[in-house]
């Protein structure tokens, strides 16, 4: 099974390096020189993940020609849902009109996606269900402490959408690897707003339902694994890092990026990045850059293409899949 259609959308409002000096101790040049950003996407105060998610699904569902009625199931990977109950999934799959589809959401941070795909990619590889929609979508500007310059700055809202199908011999997803280590869970979290300290306990500030970091430890946390993980899929599939075409991971920090894909032995220019002009997305990072990767013509038939997500939790999760054409991976 592998993607048969994948779409991306983001909200139109852009917040520039400069527009946050204006209200932050900090500088264009310190946000670029420590993170590669430029610039990151706001969504509206009544726009929300799923709205992001519905946009990036439409678009999917069209690139793969399949019908909301098609899909079998729908995982929403978000941190930021609507609400926190319905599940964002439920939104999404009422909006499309999916009315055959199971829908839940997935909750593993920045890593959201990379589990989401692996646990679709079930359901399509046992028959279970022809098509499934796997969808990473984020408004992290929502959780933003936008007095802590060390969180605010990095994070942006937007979502990707792949459609998982049926794909021809050797084609698809071929590896997946998965990870956790909860004893790291203090070094990225929003503390409140769930059952340990639900919102509206008295005395406890904003502050604490916003996301907060330990930078450095994530830092260190991220470069090691982003390497280990994607070692690891590419090795369950019998390849090696070099067989790797388009190395694809998490958008978090091109630093990180960068020193990652060093450690890999994949040289930059077999890497997508495109944290500049989105920032970290959360969940939508992957598909985001996964779907302006192919419109850019940088996938290509037979690529091998490895995908590694990573965040709280923390938590790791890096897919290694075989690019075929539409029509190879999705027969009539
Ligand atoms: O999805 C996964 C989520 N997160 C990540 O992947 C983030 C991982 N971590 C990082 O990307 C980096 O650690 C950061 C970009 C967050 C920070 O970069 P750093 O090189 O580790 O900087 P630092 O935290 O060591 O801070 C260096 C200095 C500090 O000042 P002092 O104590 O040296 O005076 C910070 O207060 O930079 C200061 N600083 C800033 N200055 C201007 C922190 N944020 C800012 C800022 N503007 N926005």
């Amino acid at each position: 099974m592998g993607v048969v259609g994948l779409g991306h959308f983001v909200p139109p409002r852009i917040v520039t390096n400069q527009e946050l000096e204006s209200t932050l101790d900090t500088t264009d040049e310190w946000i670029r020189s420590r993170t590669g950003i430029h610039e990151r996407r706001m969504a509206e105060s009544d726009v929300c993940a799923s709205d992001l998610a519905v946009e990036a699904s439409l678009l999917a569902l069209a690139d793969a020609g399949v019908s909301p009625e098609q899909l079998g199931l729908i995982i929403v990977g978000t941190m930021t849902p609507d609400t926190m109950l319905p599940s964002t999934a439920c939104l999404v799959q009422h909006r499309l009109g999916a009315t055959n589809a199971g829908a839940f959401d997935l909750n593993v941070a920045c890593s959201g996606f990379a589990y989401s795909m692996a646990v679709g990619c079930q359901f399509v590889r046992t028959g279970a269900f022809d098509y499934v929609l796997v969808v990473g979508a984020d408004t992290m500007t929502r959780v933003m402490n936008w007095k802590d310059r060390g969180t605010c700055v990095l994070f942006g809202d937007g979502a990707g959408a792949v459609v998982l199908g049926p794909a021809g011999e050797g084609q698809g997803v071929l590896s997946i690897h998965l990870g956790a280590d909860g004893s790291g869970g203090d070094s990225l979290c929003v503390p409140a707003g769930g059952g340990r300290t639900p919102g509206g306990t008295p005395g406890v500030p904003k502050s604490e339902f916003c996301l907060q970091m330990h930078g450095k430890e994530v830092f260190k946390f991220a470069v090691s694994v982003i390497g280990e993980a994607a070692a690891a899929a590419v090795s369950k599939a019998g390849l090696t890092p070099d067989d790797v075409d388009l190395f694809i991971p998490h958008q978090a920090n091109v630093r990180i990026i960068d020193a990652a894909a060093r450690r890999l032995g994949v040289p930059m220019e077999r890497v997508f990045v495109n944290v500049d002009r989105f920032g970290n997305t959360s969940c939508g990072s992957i598909p985001l850059a996964l779907s302006e990767a192919r419109e850019q013509g940088r996938v290509k038939e037979g690529d091998l293409i490895v995908l590694v997500g990573f965040g709280g939790g923390l938590s790791w999760g890096a897919v290694a899949m075989r690019w075929g054409k539409k029509e190879a991976l999705c027969p009539a």
